[in-house]
């Protein structure tokens, strides 16, 4: 019987933690806002005859996406200055537009 129990609460924390650390892998910034926040500060170079390559949500995997939006990753592009001009939380709502509609999420999309 205790052992039973202990299994019990073995297995439901097990599953609180897995949980948890899913949660805290996926953005949680306003996507709405992220959408506005790439068209502004993104689209302008990034566009079919731009002046850099056309970049959509579907142009990365969700886990590309991430890396990318990680500090040392974005401090190497061409275009660091211009993620410069975002602060944390526009980021962050950033990274969460382009994460919810990446080319293996559920909803995959092209910015319109
Ligand atoms: C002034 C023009 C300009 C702006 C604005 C700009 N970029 Fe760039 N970006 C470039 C250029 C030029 C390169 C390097 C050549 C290329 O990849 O087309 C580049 C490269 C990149 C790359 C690497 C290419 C790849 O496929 O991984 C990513 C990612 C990127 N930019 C994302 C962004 C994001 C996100 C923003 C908005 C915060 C942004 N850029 C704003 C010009 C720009």
């Amino acid at each position: 019987m205790k052992k039973t129990m202990m299994l019990v609460l073995t297995m439901i924390m097990v599953c609180g933690f897995t949980a948890a650390v899913m949660a805290a892998d996926k953005p949680n910034g306003d996507e709405r806002k992220g959408k506005y926040n790439f068209r502004q500060t993104c689209r302008q170079c990034h566009k079919a005859g731009g002046s850099a390559k056309e970049l959509g949500p579907d142009s990365k995997t969700m886990a590309q996406w991430q890396r990318t939006f990680e500090k040392e990753s974005y401090a190497k592009l061409a275009c660091k200055a211009e993620w410069d001009k975002l602060a944390a939380a526009d980021l962050n709502d950033t990274l969460s537009y382009l994460y919810n509609h990446a080319f293996d999420s559920p909803s995959p999309a092209k910015c319109k």
